[in-house]
Parts: C-alpha cells; structure tokens; sequence
C-alpha cells in the first residue's frame, strides 16, 4: 500500500524518533509499505516520520547510484533504533534532494565517513562503517528520526533564498507525482 509522504511544515518532521522493539505492531506491513511508497516516489531513502510515523526506523536502496560507486548495485537495508557513533573526515558537498521537499534540491555539507549502531528487520544488532555515497544517504535519513530535515543545514542566507519554494511546499503548492500529505493545504 502507497502512503501519503508527509511534506515539510508537519510537527512530525521536527520530532526526535523513540524506538521501538519487535513487539511493534504492524511492523512487516510497515516495511513492505516504506518500500513500495519509496520505490513509486522515485527515492533512494524513507524514513518513518516521512510517513506520519515518529519511530526510528528508515530504509535505504542505493542502487541508483550504482553507475558511480559499483559496490552500491545491491545497497538496500533497513535500519532501525540507530545510533550514529562517529562521523569523521573534512565536510565535502552534495547535492540532497527529499521526499517530504519536493522539486528542491540543494548543496550540504557533511562529514565523509560514518559509523554507526543499528538493527535490522529481525532486530539483530550491527556497527558498521561507511562512506562516500552510502554514507551520505544514510546521514540524510538519520537525520530524520533526529528531527532534523536537510534545509536546517544549509546557511540561513540560502534557506533564506528558497523560503518561497518552502512556503509552496508547506501549502501544497508544489505538487509531486508521488501522494502527498501537505502541512497546510486547504
Ligand atoms: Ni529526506
């Protein structure tokens, strides 16, 4: 089932996620539903308040990226109660778009390399490494059960050069392909 991607300007966005544990309800349903939602909006990351849902659990497939980072072709997991441990290296740019912003794209800067805690769909726990590309997804997609969306770290001059493009998108102006739940749309 397709769910409603929740645009900028919902209180959900700006929430720091709880975890969760197997006993969640509905938790494979969850899943399959994230998957089918990011898959049909074109993303390469969804993360569950993206869907209404303030847990931290996000799903990454970064496989689109394949072309520039070959061991990419078969990145697809599902991260849940994560924990960022260490993010290390100089900041580099990379041009982030998401799905609760539609049509907006722009440059953020962040650390190169990650590790990170976290568990899988089975609720087995891993740390791992990683960077470039990968890493850079999954920074995006952490952020999101932090509360944090892209747009707050870019510089208040740039935020301040979008903030139409920001308005149309908390009214619902700007209009994806892909279903979405609008903060103020009448
Ligand atoms: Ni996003």
């Amino acid at each position: 089932m397709i769910l409603p991607i929740v645009g900028y300007g919902n209180p959900v966005l700006k929430k720091k996620a709880g975890e969760i544990d197997a006993s969640y309800p509905g938790l494979e349903k969850l899943l399959e539903d994230m998957w089918e939602t990011m898959y049909t909006a074109s993303g390469v990351g969804l993360a569950a308040p993206q869907v209404g849902k303030p847990i931290r659990l996000f799903i990454v497939d970064a496989s689109p990226f394949e072309d520039e980072e070959e061991e990419l072709k078969d990145f697809k997991k599902v991260f849940i109660n994560a924990q960022m441990l260490e993010e290390t290296g100089e900041e580099w740019f990379f041009n982030e778009g998401c799905l609760s912003f539609p049509e907006l794209r722009e440059d953020v800067l962040r650390k190169p390399k990650i590790r990170i805690k976290y568990q899988d769909e089975k609720f087995n726990t891993f740390e791992e490494e990683y960077d470039g590309v990968a890493a850079r997804i999954i920074q995006h997609e952490y952020d999101h059960i932090e509360g944090i969306v892209f747009v707050d770290r870019i510089t208040p001059l740039k935020r301040r050069l979008i903030k139409s493009k920001l308005t149309n998108i908390i009214k619902g102006v700007t209009q994806p392909a892909y279903k979405m739940k609008f903060a103020q749309k009448k």
